[in-house]
């Protein structure tokens, strides 16, 4: 019988015990750490991650708010803002909210984010940091599933981890904290993309499986092998249609496995409450 990893019960411990360290913290007389979420024109899914965002900072007693700029603003004008909020005494952290418009240079945008505010972990001298193993901000979900691997004294160590996609947000920096030589760590990992070419035969010698590619049901019963730890980060849309799909066909893999992620109710929740406790972080570090 496999065990759900529970992402709702996970995220709320987490939010209790950022609620406990930032009532103490205000009681010393600090500011009430601050939050600020950049968005640019109406992307429905960014709204409702943003929207999700502002809620559970209000929830653990954080301050956060939206800067919400049109569809056209241009680039500069964009960096102009991000230099705002870099000279802002009042802000503890703030991420720009991504895709970014086609006209808009991403990496630009990114490298613009001062890093002791880049609580995304974005930066390249965050992500470079992490690569070293030195403190900076690790980026909110591969930091949830790191979490969740911990707190349910899941065995990473001498593991074989198979990560399916290599994006900067999720698959390349969990390849590198699941490496890592560190308390949950030290897995021999398998990093899988487009061009790899015998995806099954490697999902079948995982131990730990990390699925990250954007696609419905890409992680199919037939790939997995029985008591694998199976970690779902997608987050699919159908148009027409208001559920949404993991990366995992959950059905039929969850009775091979040992842990499971459900979507919703996995990784999504721990990416937020991990975005919070980078905030206080940083808001402990900065004050
Ligand atoms: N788009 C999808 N996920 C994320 C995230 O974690 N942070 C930001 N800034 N944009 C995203």
């Amino acid at each position: 019988m496999f065990q759900l990893l529970d992402g709702k019960f996970l995220s709320q411990q987490i939010k209790s015990e950022i609620k406990s360290a930032v009532d103490e913290w205000i009681a010393s007389g600090k500011p009430v750490p601050n939050l600020i979420a950049v968005m640019v024109g109406e992307n429905a899914a960014s709204q409702t991650y943003v929207a999700s965002k502002a809620k559970n900072c209000e929830a653990v007693g954080m301050r956060s708010s939206v800067k919400i700029f049109p569809e056209n603003i241009s680039e500069k004008e964009l960096l102009q803002q991000i230099h705002l909020l870099n000279n802002d005494d009042d802000v503890d952290g703030f991420i720009v909210q991504l895709p970014l418009p086609k006209h808009i240079n991403e990496k630009r945008i990114i490298e613009a984010i001062a890093p002791e505010k880049d609580v995304d972990g974005f930066h390249p001298i965050n992500l470079g940091k992490m690569m070293i193993g030195e403190d900076g901000f690790v980026p909110a979900t591969p930091m949830g599933i790191m979490e969740m691997l911990k707190r349910y004294n899941i065995e990473t160590s001498g593991k074989h981890s198979v990560v399916l996609g290599r994006s900067n947000i999720v698959g390349t920096p969990i390849s590198i904290l699941l490496s890592r030589n560190a308390l949950v760590g030290n897995c021999t990992v398998t990093l899988c993309h487009s061009a790899t070419k015998n995806i099954k035969a490697l999902c079948l010698q995982a131990d730990i499986i990390v699925a990250a590619v954007g696609k419905k049901h890409f992680l199919t019963a037939d790939m997995v092998k029985n008591g694998a730890v199976i970690i779902d980060v997608g987050i699919n849309r159908i148009l027409g249609e208001k559920k949404i799909y993991g990366d995992v066909d959950f059905e039929n893999v969850a009775p091979k496995s040992s842990y499971i992620t459900p979507v919703p109710g996995g990784v999504g929740l721990m990416t937020i409450s991990c975005l919070m406790l980078n905030t206080l972080k940083s808001a402990k570090k900065r004050r």
